[in-house]
């Protein structure tokens, strides 16, 4: 509907940090403000954000100012997140709160207590998970199924690692995510993100992040939508330190998007579902939740294409840590250690001489679960599919194969492009990760466990032991000496 505005919606307001805004393209209808972190403000009737204040006795058209943070009020100054909104209907307007019990595949605590989930030391993989079955409707909510995690919500601290499989959009319907920062790549399909602060269109290849208490509703442009989840309790995702890399690289600030103000005017029925220690309940309101005419503030959803990830790697010779694909972190309660590090990996040079170029052998206190979105991965021991996962537990030994071992050692190591066409992830999580009996028993994608899988491989070190034979006959040795007789 139409509305009679004193002045123009345009440019970002006088007073917005961030001046630059992207333009809608044939795949995004949408534009954003550029920056991570920056201060926003924006306006979709131009001259509704008040000057010097942020609650005026009357907002300018009878707007009701509403604040949102997501860190608490004497917080360091560097970290305080919060948010203005000038709404039309405040979001407290709303009917009690019921249980709903429409999807018992979610889990939030991770701890032992908990019956539905598992501790596990072995290594395990997904394929692809399956999109919903021929006729049955399932929205963004319904088709969230929990994989796996770490920690509780209630202490704010700890993670959980969803699934998405949707073919129906949500109608009049919202979610709000209590328990922590939901960080979501789509696999297939692109989702339409209808949020407080406005509105993304988030496509496979592209992150977006959409904090703890925003409320956001989710279509499906192009009819389904599968993908991955990352959330993170109590802390917040932050770009890592650049350390020795200096002041550019990695992912840069400048390339993530958060949306510009816009707002309808519905005042029908709306269902409101909010997830809080990983159960759902629901309320109803008379209200769209999306009436925020203007905002200003740095606690807002932002989207980046991962494409744009700048890589650094060694370019003479060795290996560096793969922390050096960290696209975002978020920290834990301990100093100096993160709940985890989203970590990226796309095509790249690989120039080292005189190096094992595969990722080397090792064994990390983290949990890794890696994913793909497009691509294919090749020459490891694991297999991984766009839309599958990988699952490596804390400290348990992984690698590269046989086969990939003898041709990375033996081949000519010259320049050479690697992963064109690919784009995978990893979650690097600080901790002992469990996984869900979803996960584990009621999904239909877990793969087998190859019991032979590491049985071929040969200690070459046996053919060097004099004497010595390499069919599992070599004799004891002390001090690298044969010992014989
Ligand atoms: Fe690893």
């Amino acid at each position: 509907m139409g509305f009679a505005a004193e002045e123009p919606a345009g440019a970002p307001p006088a007073g917005a940090t961030a001046q630059g805004q992207t333009t809608p393209t044939a795949t995004d209808p949408y534009s954003y403000q550029v920056g991570f972190g920056n201060r926003f403000a924006t306006e979709a009737i131009a001259g509704v954000l008040p000057r010097g204040c942020n609650t005026p006795q009357r907002c300018k058209y009878d707007l009701i100012s509403e604040q949102i943070n997501g860190t608490p009020f004497v917080s360091p100054r560097a970290s305080l997140l919060n948010a203005w909104f000038y709404r039309i209907q405040p979001s407290v307007v709303h009917k009690p709160f019921q249980r709903l019990d429409e999807n018992p595949d979610l889990e939030a605590v991770f701890t032992p207590p908990n019956p539905n989930v598992v501790f596990t030391p072995q290594d395990l993989g997904w394929d692809k998970f399956p999109l919903p079955e021929d006729g049955a409707s399932v929205d963004f909510i319904s088709g969230l199924r929990t994989i796996a995690g770490h920690g509780d919500p209630s202490l704010k601290e700890g993670i959980a690692v969803h699934v998405y499989t949707a073919n129906a959009p949500m109608i009049k319907r919202a979610f709000c995510n209590n328990d922590g920062d939901m960080l979501v790549l789509p696999q297939e399909g692109r989702l339409d993100i209808q949020t407080e602060f406005g509105r993304l269109m988030v496509r496979p290849g592209e992150l977006v992040v959409i904090q703890a208490g925003m409320k956001f509703t989710v279509t499906l442009p192009d009819g389904v939508g599968q993908g991955y989840i990352q959330e993170v309790y109590g802390s917040h995702y932050e770009l890592p330190e650049l350390g020795p890399v200096g002041s550019n690289g990695m992912a840069l600030p400048r390339d993530f998007e958060t949306p510009v103000a816009s707002f309808d005017v519905d005042m029908s029925k709306w269902q409101i579902v909010v997830k809080l220690i990983g159960q759902l309940f629901s309320y109803e309101q008379s209200h769209t939740p999306f009436d925020v005419v203007a905002w200003h503030g740095n606690y807002a959803p932002y989207k980046y294409a991962l494409e744009n990830f700048v890589n650094s790697a060694t370019v003479d010779r060795d290996q560096s840590d793969p922390s050096i694909y960290c696209v975002l972190t978020a920290k834990s309660k301990r100093p100096g250690v993160s709940t985890s590090d989203f970590l990226v990996f796309t095509p790249k040079w690989s120039v080292t001489r005189n190096t094992f170029r595969p990722p080397y052998y090792h064994r990390n206190v983290s949990t890794e679960l890696m994913g793909m979105i497009c691509g294919k991965w090749s020459g490891s021991a694991t297999h991984l599919e766009p839309g599958g996962l990988t699952y490596e537990p804390s400290y348990m030994p992984h690698g590269e194969s046989y086969e990939r071992w003898k041709s990375a050692t033996s081949e000519d190591l010259q320049p050479q492009r690697v992963g064109d066409g690919v784009m995978a992830f990893m979650m690097h999580i600080s901790g002992h990760v469990s996984l869900t009996k979803y996960a584990l028993e009621r999904c239909s994608n877990l793969q087998p466990i190859q019991e032979d899988l590491w049985d071929d491989f040969q200690p070459g070190f046996l053919k060097h032991l004099s004497g010595g034979a390499v069919n599992g006959d070599a004799k004891p040795h002390v001090n690298g000496e044969s010992k014989e007789g």
